[in-house]
């Protein structure tokens, strides 16, 4: 197969972990016989210095014209100014709205051989293997925003809406993942006092009836769902939810596996490329060091390949050699609990031992 894959390396850590992510990439296409042709382009902090903006017209421009795109990280404290004029993570929502990218696929299995690197009580944890799906393009990210005079000071608003089809979509896809995994779906709003989320309910409803029947499916309000995800995460299959709860009911699932650093992230649209990054974020504090975990990138080209460009074998050699090397002890200083631990290059070289 041919395919022409973009590379986002991005700010802070993001260019060592995609360095790493692109050696796998090129040995599985060497193994497997396939040939791709990657270009590596600006985003976020490094292409406001260089372009002042987070998503320079030609960064967009070869996305569009590519198969898939790996994404490392934007931002960092250099461009945290409140009052900047622009800001590196507008860079990332921009893309994800230009390329229609409006589920965001993030899941959560804690690696059994890490549930002591968790928070969370190893009874808790077993059996944890959840698949958030979240709405990305919509919601109270991108509606209406301002400030206004106010008696006291200023007014500032942002309007959260959603409507009927971008429900319609992301519950398809969800429902669709769930009849591929247990067969249950959890649909997370608040529809107890927001009326966007009654269109929510209402729709999700409809289309699981119509479509799905077949389906175990649940409403779970979205406070109610912050707790159940720390008391009894072993119980959710395929979460589905709204921009914003999805942002932070992750960043809240994201502790289940102990570490951020293994957490590969997913953004699809109907057509055209899919974006794949890791869910951290650009962890200012330790780059440079060589000590970031690669293996949260390395997981998200899995990802790429299997839903790209449908190498579901390629996919599963990269997640099985990962598995691999966790399960022979090596650990990335975020997950070695204070023990030994090896660098990110050393630790992408277990993974290509192990690829073969
Ligand atoms: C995420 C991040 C982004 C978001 C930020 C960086 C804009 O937190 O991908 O979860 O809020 O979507
Ligand atoms: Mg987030």
């Amino acid at each position: 197969m041919n395919a022409k894959i973009i590379l986002l390396p991005g700010d802070g850590i993001g260019p060592e972990i995609v360095k790493q992510a692109h050696r796998v990439l090129k040995q599985v296409a060497e193994k497997f016989g396939h040939h791709f042709d990657y270009e590596s382009c600006p985003i976020g902090g490094c292409a406001i210095d260089e372009f002042g903006d987070p998503l320079p017209p030609q960064t967009l421009e070869a996305c569009r014209n590519a198969d898939a795109i790996l994404l490392g990280a934007v931002g960092g404290p250099k461009w945290d100014d409140p009052t900047a004029k622009t800001r590196p993570e507008k860079g990332l929502l921009a893309i994800r709205k230009e390329l229609g990218l409006f589920a965001n696929l993030r899941p959560i299995n804690p690696h059994p051989d890490l549930l002591d690197a968790s928070p969370l009580k190893r009874d808790r944890l077993e059996g944890t293997d959840i698949l958030f799906v979240r709405e990305l393009t919509g919601g109270i990210y991108f509606g209406e925003s301002g400030r206004k005079p106010h008696e006291s000071g200023e007014e500032a608003y942002n309007m959260m809406t959603y409507n009927t089809g971008e429900v319609e979509r992301v519950i398809r896809l969800a429902a669709k993942a769930a009849q591929g995994r247990r067969g249950k779906l959890t649909s997370v709003d608040k529809a107890n006092v927001l009326e966007v989320s009654r269109l929510w309910r209402q729709t999700a409803e409809r289309i699981i009836q119509e479509e799905f029947p077949d389906l175990e499916y649940e409403v779970v309000l979205v406070d109610a769902m912050a707790m159940h995800l720390i008391s009894r995460p072993a119980d959710f299959d395929v979460v589905v939810t709204g921009n914003m709860f999805g942002d932070i009911l992750t960043d809240e699932a994201s502790m289940l596996p102990g570490s951020l650093g293994l957490l590969a992230s997913a953004s699809l649209g109907t057509d055209g490329p899919g974006l794949y990054e890791p869910i951290h974020g650009s962890a200012p504090d330790i780059a440079g060091q060589g000590i970031a975990n690669p293996l949260a990138t390395i997981l998200s080209t899995a990802m790429l390949l299997r839903h790209s460009l449908k190498l579901e074998e390629e996919a599963i050699a990269i997640e099985n050699a990962v598995d691999a090397v966790i399960k022979a002890g090596h650990r990335t200083k975020d997950i070695a609990a204070g023990g030994d631990f090896v660098s990110t290059t050393e630790m992408s070289d277990l993974v290509l031992a192990q690829l073969g």
